[in-house]
């Protein structure tokens, strides 16, 4: 079994899954959990998800891929999001999200081959005012265009890599 999965980490997580249990709709909360546990929910955890909650694995699979911040992969070092909200969309999102994919060489949802950066979409993050908006790892990048966008990864590619 790999780190991420490792026993303790999926211990914790049935922890978790009996507190939600007791609540109504425990299904997002123990997305919620199993994202922030594991840093992705790949089928294997799906699979118990779906025994715990009675949910069927085509459901929360579902769930999992609609929401930008769920992962069914592991997430790379740095996270950039770009917000498809309307107001960003119409002011030109699109655009700055196929610059990213064209930058990175990645689709969304997809993590660089050197797991340094993940490329997301999100929903309205509350800073219309500034549309279009991206985020590298929450922080917030407003009025953004194509060179703002390449400047960034540029940025992000020098940076030290982390060593563990
Ligand atoms: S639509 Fe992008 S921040 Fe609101």
């Amino acid at each position: 079994m790999n780190d991420h999965l490792c026993q303790e980490k999926i211990n914790l997580f049935y922890a978790r899954m009996a507190e939600n249990k007791q609540k109504p709709g425990p299904l997002m909360p123990t997305l919620h959990d199993a994202q922030t546990i594991f840093g992705y929910i790949p089928l294997s955890i799906q699979k118990i998800i779906s025994e715990e909650l009675g949910e069927s694995i085509a459901k929360i699979n579902g769930v999992v891929t609609f929401y930008g911040n769920f992962s069914v992969t592991p997430k790379g070092e740095h996270t950039v999001a770009v917000c498809l909200g309307t107001a960003c969309y119409v002011r030109g999102s699109k655009n700055l999200m196929e610059t990213l994919e064209n930058e990175l060489k990645i689709k969304e949802k997809e993590t660089t081959p050197d797991g340094e950066i993940t490329l997301v979409s999100t929903r309205c993050i509350g800073a219309c005012g500034l549309a279009p908006v991206f985020s590298v790892d929450g922080a917030i990048h407003g009025n953004a265009n194509v060179s703002k966008v390449k400047e960034t990864i540029k940025e992000l590619k020098e940076l030290p890599h982390e060593t563990n």
